[in-house]
């Protein structure tokens, strides 16, 4: 290695340092929902508000590695070059220095600090249109640094424009791209042998309605891939032979006796379990981490996770390698720049294991099911063939079988459509969301029933309790951190658990102060009130839960006076004064990066 990932992520950091920058750290992956998107995409993300003119309380001068994830491509993991999780090296200028000390600032940390030949750099910048000129300023910079003049490209908006996309009031604004040639070639020619190593982005405008209105300040907005950059600065062409997988790819030849240079199947699935699993360790040991469930950013996670334990079958290893090469990632790769991930590694490895043992014990059987289905098609083609020869092939699989191997055997729509392309099919998608839908109105009036039956025997006591419940997890998420989420609870008419994530143990004060607010909240004998919206409503009014539903349904919602908002079946007390004392007993660890409250209604 000519250079390691630990080197590279300490020198983007100390150069931006050395021209005045504050290292401001990497947040959460996962989005935090100003914009509706599910997860970090890019560095400027969680930035918004301060590239939209909010002061930031670092200054204008900042930089860090932030992770970022991209799903668009899942389907490309398994080629040298995509992955879901990836880094992005940034810095930003929040109204402060713009295209001058941008491009050379960008110039000399390629050529003088990453020792990149200027000769070869290629860039290009924006071409105008009706919404911003051309960018000849920016041109004209490059070109007084040392860029050759016919390695500057000008070209339209699909191209040198950064927006996110399907968003407004979101900061945006021409970009200028930076472009070296694969494999360090001799006489490399512009676009077919190059690849983009990174931009910076002119964010000077704010995305309306209707088109683009400048702001109130001139920002940069830059970001350059980290694990792209460190194929490049060790002149390989193949991303999983950093050293950011070449653990988890040894890992994984140790456990399965064969070798990626085999090629073929077994390095396609090599780097698919590597990359899936680098994901999900850092989805699951994110700050405000997540599981796999069938839901949102959740759902997201368990398709990567199960994609990836089918990938262990192709290879022909136990889906419990995910744990083995998660433990790489966790103590080799990532324990230093994400030192979270290494007090949560039980946690991690433990919901790991759960979800893997959930899916391999059905994902043999259900395998059989996708052949039967197979044959059940072929039959039939067989069959009207030979009744009419002009008969036209099925080349789909049915919305219900589809639906019936999610239903039964858990299969991502996604994995069926996957192992359906492989042999030239398709999925009716169509219909498996109108099974999808016929189910769900199934268990509906199931579930009223049983909501119905559950209240009459729902006691009065653990009524109470589960009112409780819903104020200690809003005082909890006061007194602690609005990260705090419910991990779980458990009632009975004696007493309430309930878990929560949170990475330390709560001290004394605390836990006084938290006990404090909820018997404040019971003295202000505040209304309970029921109401029925849409997901999104729910999503947008702040109400937490597990968002368990799909988009488009109607959710149950309990809010306490302005206190407490969440999604939730119900039954609770109609006003808080009926609960009486509320004393909490113990607090302790569930598992790691999960307390336990224990706590009685006096
Ligand atoms: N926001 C720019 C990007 O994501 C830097 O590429």
């Amino acid at each position: 290695m000519k250079i390691t990932a630990k080197e590279l992520r300490q020198k983007w950091l100390d150069f931006y340092k050395s021209k005045g920058h504050v290292d401001i750290g990497a947040v959460s992956l996962i989005g935090d929902g100003t914009t509706g998107v599910m997860f970090n995409v890019a560095g400027m993300q969680p930035l918004m508000p301060y590239l939209l003119g909010k002061p930031h309380p670092a200054g204008k001068r900042l930089c860090n590695v932030q992770g970022c994830m991209r799903t668009v491509d899942i389907d490309s993991v398994g080629d040298p070059s995509h992955f879901t999780f990836f880094e992005m090296m940034g810095n930003w200028s929040l109204g402060d220095y713009f295209k001058k000390e941008k491009t050379a600032w960008t110039f000399e940390i390629l050529t003088d600090v990453f020792g990149l030949d200027k000769d070869k750099l290629c860039t290009t910048v924006f071409e105008g249109n009706d919404s911003a000129p051309r960018d000849d300023e920016t041109a004209q910079l490059l070109i007084s640094l040392g860029i050759k003049p016919e390695h500057v490209f000008y070209l339209p908006k699909e191209d040198n424009w950064w927006e996110l996309e399907g968003t407004v009031g979101t900061p945006c604004g021409p970009d200028n791209e930076w472009f070296y040639p694969i494999r360090n070639l001799e006489n490399p020619s512009f676009p077919d042998d190059y690849v983009e190593i990174g931009n910076d982005v002119y964010m000077q405008y704010k995305k309306t309605e209707t088109g683009y209105e400048p702001l109130s300040s001139k920002n940069v907005d830059t970001g350059f891939g980290f694990d792209r950059m460190l194929l490049f600065l060790n002149g390989l062409d193949d991303a999983y032979l950093t050293d950011l997988f070449t653990g988890a790819l040894a890992k994984l030849e140790e456990l399965s006796g064969k070798k990626y240079s085999d090629g073929g199947e077994t390095q396609r699935a090599m780097r698919i379990i590597a990359d899936h699993t680098r994901t999900t360790v850092m989805l699951i040991g994110d700050r405000c981490g997540i599981l796999p469930s069938n839901v949102g950013a959740g759902y997201i996670l368990r398709r990567i996770m199960r994609r990836s334990i089918r990938y262990c079958r192709t290879l022909g290893v136990p889906a419990t390698a995910m744990l083995e090469v998660a433990k790489v990632f966790i103590r080799e790769v990532y324990n230093e720049s994400y030192p979270l991930l290494v007090e949560k590694e039980e946690y991690i490895l433990d919901e790991i294991g759960k979800e893997a043992a959930r899916f391999e014990s059905t994902l043999v059987t259900g395998m059989k099911e996708f052949d039967k289905c197979l044959q059940g098609i072929a039959r039939k083609n067989e069959f009207m063939k030979k009744q009419d020869p002009s008969y036209k092939e099925e080349t789909v699989i049915g919305g219900k079988q589809a639906f019936r191997l999610y239903d039964t055997y858990g299969f991502p729509l996604e994995l069926t459509e996957e192992l359906a392309a492989e042999k030239g099919l398709t999925v009716d998608t169509v219909g498996f969301d109108a099974a999808f839908k016929e189910h769900q109105e199934k268990s509906r009036v199931i579930a009223k029933g049983e909501a119905k039956g559950g209240l009459e025997s729902h006691s009065e006591m653990a009524t109470k309790y589960h009112t409780a419940t819903h104020l200690l997890n809003a005082a909890l998420k006061t007194v602690l951190s609005p990260d705090c989420n419910q991990r779980g609870s458990n009632i009975t008419d004696e007493r309430m658990r309930f878990d929560f994530n949170f990475d330390r143990a709560m001290t004394a004060e605390e836990v006084q102060a938290v006990e404090d607010l909820v018997n404040e909240k019971i003295k202000e004998d505040l209304p309970v009130v029921f109401r029925e919206m849409s997901l999104e409503e729910a999503r947008r009014e702040n109400f937490v839960g597990v968002f368990d539903s799909k988009y488009g349904d109607v959710v149950k919602t309990y809010s306490i006076g302005e206190f407490s908002k969440e999604m939730c079946g119900g039954p609770h007390v109609a006003h808080t004064g009926v609960l009486g004392h509320f004393k909490i007993q113990k607090e302790q660890s569930s598992s790691a990066g999960v307390r336990r409250i224990k706590a009685v209604l006096e």
